[in-house]
Protein backbone atom coordinates (compact mmCIF):
# COMPACT_ATOMS: atom_id res chain seq x y z
CA UNK A 1 0.00 0.00 0.00
CA UNK A 2 1.06 3.13 -0.48
CA UNK A 3 1.73 5.74 2.35
CA UNK A 4 1.75 8.70 1.64
CA UNK A 5 4.76 10.01 3.77
CA UNK A 6 5.66 14.10 2.16
CA UNK A 7 2.64 14.50 -0.74
CA UNK A 8 3.73 14.98 -3.96
CA UNK A 9 5.07 17.68 -6.24
CA UNK A 10 3.49 18.57 -9.43
CA UNK A 11 5.88 20.84 -11.63
CA UNK A 12 5.47 22.68 -14.98
CA UNK A 13 8.14 24.38 -16.99
CA UNK A 14 8.02 27.01 -19.73
CA UNK A 15 10.33 28.39 -22.26
CA UNK A 16 12.68 28.51 -19.51
CA UNK A 17 16.27 29.75 -20.92
CA UNK A 18 19.59 30.02 -18.84
CA UNK A 19 23.32 30.59 -19.83
CA UNK A 20 26.08 31.39 -17.86
CA UNK A 21 28.77 34.26 -18.51
CA UNK A 22 30.37 34.21 -21.71
CA UNK A 23 28.72 30.78 -22.63
CA UNK A 24 26.26 29.41 -25.23
CA UNK A 25 22.94 29.23 -24.02
CA UNK A 26 22.92 26.04 -22.01
CA UNK A 27 18.91 25.55 -21.29
CA UNK A 28 16.62 27.33 -24.82
CA UNK A 29 12.77 27.49 -24.39
CA UNK A 30 12.76 24.52 -22.46
CA UNK A 31 9.00 23.19 -21.70
CA UNK A 32 8.51 19.97 -19.53
CA UNK A 33 5.52 19.19 -17.32
CA UNK A 34 5.92 16.77 -14.69
CA UNK A 35 2.65 15.09 -12.88
CA UNK A 36 2.80 14.56 -9.24
CA UNK A 37 4.03 11.17 -7.88
CA UNK A 38 6.02 10.89 -11.26
CA UNK A 39 9.44 8.80 -11.49
CA UNK A 40 11.10 10.54 -13.96
CA UNK A 41 14.19 9.78 -15.35
CA UNK A 42 16.90 12.24 -17.54
CA UNK A 43 19.12 11.50 -19.62
CA UNK A 44 20.96 13.37 -22.18
CA UNK A 45 25.23 13.94 -23.22
CA UNK A 46 27.37 15.09 -20.71
CA UNK A 47 27.60 19.11 -20.58
CA UNK A 48 24.29 19.40 -22.06
CA UNK A 49 22.77 20.84 -18.82
CA UNK A 50 20.83 18.04 -16.42
CA UNK A 51 22.91 19.07 -13.37
CA UNK A 52 21.17 22.96 -14.25
CA UNK A 53 18.09 22.31 -14.89
CA UNK A 54 17.93 20.45 -11.43
CA UNK A 55 19.38 23.02 -9.78
CA UNK A 56 17.01 26.00 -11.22
CA UNK A 57 14.23 23.44 -10.28
CA UNK A 58 15.28 23.15 -6.43
CA UNK A 59 15.57 26.96 -6.90
CA UNK A 60 19.20 26.77 -6.50
CA UNK A 61 19.88 29.05 -10.03
CA UNK A 62 17.31 31.21 -11.26
CA UNK A 63 16.56 30.88 -14.68
CA UNK A 64 17.14 33.79 -17.34
CA UNK A 65 13.69 33.89 -18.66
CA UNK A 66 10.59 31.23 -18.31
CA UNK A 67 8.89 30.18 -15.53
CA UNK A 68 9.17 27.10 -13.21
CA UNK A 69 5.81 26.65 -11.39
CA UNK A 70 5.33 23.73 -8.70
CA UNK A 71 2.41 22.42 -7.10
CA UNK A 72 2.65 23.04 -3.86
CA UNK A 73 4.12 26.46 -4.41
CA UNK A 74 6.91 25.78 -1.98
CA UNK A 75 7.45 21.75 -2.10
CA UNK A 76 9.65 20.27 0.61
CA UNK A 77 12.56 19.65 -1.73
CA UNK A 78 15.57 17.30 -1.52
CA UNK A 79 18.93 17.13 -3.22
CA UNK A 80 21.12 14.20 -3.82
CA UNK A 81 24.21 14.44 -5.52
CA UNK A 82 27.01 11.99 -6.58
CA UNK A 83 29.05 12.68 -4.12
CA UNK A 84 27.43 11.79 -0.66
CA UNK A 85 28.56 15.11 0.64
CA UNK A 86 28.93 13.92 4.81
CA UNK A 87 30.43 15.66 7.03
CA UNK A 88 33.14 13.78 8.32
CA UNK A 89 33.69 14.91 12.16
CA UNK A 90 29.89 13.83 12.46
CA UNK A 91 28.15 10.17 13.11
CA UNK A 92 25.52 8.74 10.53
CA UNK A 93 22.84 9.59 12.63
CA UNK A 94 24.24 13.19 13.21
CA UNK A 95 24.39 13.46 9.35
CA UNK A 96 21.54 11.97 8.28
CA UNK A 97 19.84 14.44 11.10
CA UNK A 98 21.62 17.65 9.71
CA UNK A 99 18.71 18.90 7.80
CA UNK A 100 16.35 18.47 10.57
CA UNK A 101 18.70 20.48 12.81
CA UNK A 102 19.09 23.34 10.39
CA UNK A 103 15.53 23.49 10.36
CA UNK A 104 15.03 24.02 14.00
CA UNK A 105 13.68 20.45 14.71
CA UNK A 106 13.91 19.46 18.62
CA UNK A 107 16.88 16.75 19.23
CA UNK A 108 14.41 13.74 20.19
CA UNK A 109 12.42 14.59 16.80
CA UNK A 110 14.86 14.52 14.70
CA UNK A 111 16.66 11.27 15.73
CA UNK A 112 13.60 9.26 15.59
CA UNK A 113 12.87 10.95 11.89
CA UNK A 114 17.07 10.47 11.48
CA UNK A 115 16.67 6.31 12.77
CA UNK A 116 13.56 5.28 11.41
CA UNK A 117 14.78 6.34 7.48
CA UNK A 118 18.21 4.93 8.54
CA UNK A 119 16.50 1.89 9.15
CA UNK A 120 14.94 2.03 5.79
CA UNK A 121 18.18 1.99 3.94
CA UNK A 122 19.37 -0.83 5.81
CA UNK A 123 21.77 1.03 8.45
CA UNK A 124 20.31 1.02 11.86
CA UNK A 125 23.77 -0.95 12.62
CA UNK A 126 25.78 1.93 11.73
CA UNK A 127 24.53 5.29 13.20
CA UNK A 128 27.56 5.63 15.61
CA UNK A 129 30.25 5.19 12.69
CA UNK A 130 31.75 7.98 10.85
CA UNK A 131 32.00 8.26 7.46
CA UNK A 132 35.41 7.34 7.02
CA UNK A 133 33.95 3.80 8.34
CA UNK A 134 31.82 3.56 5.62
CA UNK A 135 31.82 1.77 1.92
CA UNK A 136 31.03 3.79 -0.96
CA UNK A 137 27.05 2.45 -0.91
CA UNK A 138 26.89 2.77 2.26
CA UNK A 139 27.71 6.88 2.22
CA UNK A 140 25.19 6.97 -0.56
CA UNK A 141 22.73 5.42 1.44
CA UNK A 142 23.30 7.82 4.51
CA UNK A 143 22.81 10.46 1.94
CA UNK A 144 19.65 8.98 1.07
CA UNK A 145 18.23 8.87 4.60
CA UNK A 146 19.46 12.12 4.95
CA UNK A 147 17.31 13.49 2.17
CA UNK A 148 14.44 11.34 2.99
CA UNK A 149 14.28 12.13 7.10
CA UNK A 150 12.65 15.58 5.67
CA UNK A 151 10.39 13.67 4.15
CA UNK A 152 10.43 15.32 0.87
CA UNK A 153 7.60 15.73 -2.08
CA UNK A 154 10.00 16.62 -4.27
CA UNK A 155 13.44 14.12 -4.56
CA UNK A 156 15.90 15.47 -6.68
CA UNK A 157 18.93 13.12 -7.49
CA UNK A 158 21.92 14.11 -9.68
CA UNK A 159 23.82 11.19 -10.73
CA UNK A 160 23.46 9.54 -7.10
CA UNK A 161 24.94 5.80 -8.02
CA UNK A 162 27.49 6.67 -11.01
CA UNK A 163 30.32 6.37 -8.13
CA UNK A 164 29.64 2.97 -7.00
CA UNK A 165 30.35 -0.87 -7.82
CA UNK A 166 26.99 -1.93 -10.22
CA UNK A 167 25.90 -4.80 -7.38
CA UNK A 168 26.02 -1.97 -5.03
CA UNK A 169 24.22 -0.05 -7.44
CA UNK A 170 21.72 -2.80 -8.68
CA UNK A 171 20.85 -2.97 -5.10
CA UNK A 172 20.19 0.26 -4.17
CA UNK A 173 18.41 1.05 -7.77
CA UNK A 174 15.68 -1.92 -6.22
CA UNK A 175 15.95 0.02 -2.90
CA UNK A 176 15.17 3.30 -3.96
CA UNK A 177 11.77 2.26 -6.56
CA UNK A 178 10.72 0.49 -3.17
CA UNK A 179 10.98 3.67 -1.19
CA UNK A 180 9.30 5.38 -4.33
CA UNK A 181 6.75 2.96 -3.99
CA UNK A 182 6.38 2.92 -0.34
CA UNK A 183 5.89 6.71 -0.26
CA UNK A 184 4.59 8.49 -3.17
CA UNK A 185 6.94 11.09 -4.02
CA UNK A 186 8.26 12.85 -6.95
CA UNK A 187 11.63 11.57 -8.24
CA UNK A 188 13.85 13.18 -10.39
CA UNK A 189 16.73 11.48 -11.39
CA UNK A 190 19.36 12.43 -13.56
CA UNK A 191 21.89 9.61 -14.88
CA UNK A 192 24.05 8.31 -17.77
CA UNK A 193 23.48 5.25 -17.34
CA UNK A 194 20.59 4.33 -19.89
CA UNK A 195 19.85 0.62 -18.07
CA UNK A 196 19.29 2.28 -14.89
CA UNK A 197 16.84 4.95 -16.35
CA UNK A 198 14.53 2.18 -17.71
CA UNK A 199 14.81 0.36 -14.53
CA UNK A 200 14.01 2.64 -12.45
CA UNK A 201 11.25 5.48 -13.74
CA UNK A 202 7.99 5.40 -14.99
CA UNK A 203 8.69 7.75 -17.46
CA UNK A 204 12.11 8.78 -18.91
CA UNK A 205 13.47 11.78 -21.41
CA UNK A 206 16.45 12.40 -23.20
CA UNK A 207 17.85 16.34 -23.55
CA UNK A 208 19.54 17.35 -27.04
CA UNK A 209 23.24 18.47 -26.63
CA UNK A 210 22.47 21.87 -27.33
CA UNK A 211 19.99 23.72 -26.19
CA UNK A 212 18.72 20.80 -23.81
CA UNK A 213 15.18 20.53 -25.37
CA UNK A 214 13.35 17.50 -24.54
CA UNK A 215 14.05 14.84 -27.73
CA UNK A 216 12.56 11.61 -26.50
CA UNK A 217 9.66 11.58 -23.47
CA UNK A 218 8.63 7.80 -23.28
CA UNK A 219 6.57 6.44 -20.55
CA UNK A 220 8.16 3.06 -19.00
CA UNK A 221 5.59 0.81 -18.72
CA UNK A 222 7.23 -1.93 -16.50
CA UNK A 223 5.76 -3.66 -13.67
CA UNK A 224 5.12 -1.41 -10.29
CA UNK A 225 7.26 -3.68 -8.57
CA UNK A 226 11.16 -4.00 -9.96
CA UNK A 227 13.31 -6.68 -9.02
CA UNK A 228 16.44 -8.00 -9.97
CA UNK A 229 14.52 -10.46 -12.37
CA UNK A 230 13.52 -7.59 -14.40
CA UNK A 231 16.72 -6.86 -15.60
CA UNK A 232 16.93 -9.54 -18.35
CA UNK A 233 13.15 -8.85 -18.93
CA UNK A 234 13.01 -8.20 -22.86
CA UNK A 235 10.37 -5.63 -22.05
CA UNK A 236 13.39 -3.24 -20.53
CA UNK A 237 15.34 -4.42 -23.37
CA UNK A 238 12.97 -2.87 -25.46
CA UNK A 239 12.97 0.18 -23.14
CA UNK A 240 16.85 0.25 -23.39
CA UNK A 241 17.16 0.34 -26.81
CA UNK A 242 14.80 3.08 -27.64
CA UNK A 243 16.61 5.49 -25.07
CA UNK A 244 19.89 4.17 -26.34
CA UNK A 245 18.88 4.91 -30.06
CA UNK A 246 17.69 8.55 -29.00
CA UNK A 247 21.02 9.04 -27.69
CA UNK A 248 23.03 7.72 -30.03
CA UNK A 249 21.35 10.42 -32.24
CA UNK A 250 22.73 13.44 -30.05
N1 LIG B 1 28.41 27.89 -12.76
C1 LIG B 1 28.69 27.78 -14.06
N2 LIG B 1 29.43 28.71 -14.70
C2 LIG B 1 29.70 28.62 -16.02
N3 LIG B 1 29.27 27.62 -16.79
C3 LIG B 1 28.54 26.66 -16.22
C4 LIG B 1 28.21 26.68 -14.82
N4 LIG B 1 27.45 25.59 -14.54
C5 LIG B 1 27.32 24.91 -15.69
N5 LIG B 1 27.97 25.54 -16.70
C6 LIG B 1 28.03 25.11 -18.09
O1 LIG B 1 26.72 24.77 -18.50
C7 LIG B 1 26.74 23.60 -19.31
C8 LIG B 1 25.83 22.57 -18.71
O2 LIG B 1 26.38 22.12 -17.48
P1 LIG B 1 25.67 21.03 -16.58
O3 LIG B 1 26.55 20.78 -15.42
O4 LIG B 1 24.28 21.43 -16.33
O5 LIG B 1 25.66 19.78 -17.57
P2 LIG B 1 25.27 18.25 -17.30
O6 LIG B 1 24.31 17.86 -18.35
O7 LIG B 1 24.88 18.09 -15.89
O8 LIG B 1 26.67 17.50 -17.57
P3 LIG B 1 27.22 16.13 -16.93
O9 LIG B 1 26.42 15.04 -17.56
O10 LIG B 1 28.63 16.09 -17.35
O11 LIG B 1 27.05 16.21 -15.44
C9 LIG B 1 28.19 23.18 -19.45
O12 LIG B 1 28.68 23.69 -20.64
C10 LIG B 1 28.87 23.85 -18.28
O13 LIG B 1 30.19 24.17 -18.59
MG1 LIG C 1 25.68 17.05 -14.28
Amino acid sequence: MRVKIGGVTSLQLDRVRRSFPSGPTVIEDLNLKVDAGEFLAILGPSGCGKSTLLRMIARLLPPDSGTITTSPQHPRTAFVFQDAHLLPWRTVLDNAALPLELQGVGREQRYAAARAELAQVGLADAEQRYPAQLSGGMRMRVSLARALATSPSLLLMDEPFAALDEITRFNLEVQLRELWCARGMTVLFVTHSISEAAFLSNRAIVLARRGCAVILDRPIDLPAERTHALRSDPRLGAHIQELFAAMEEE
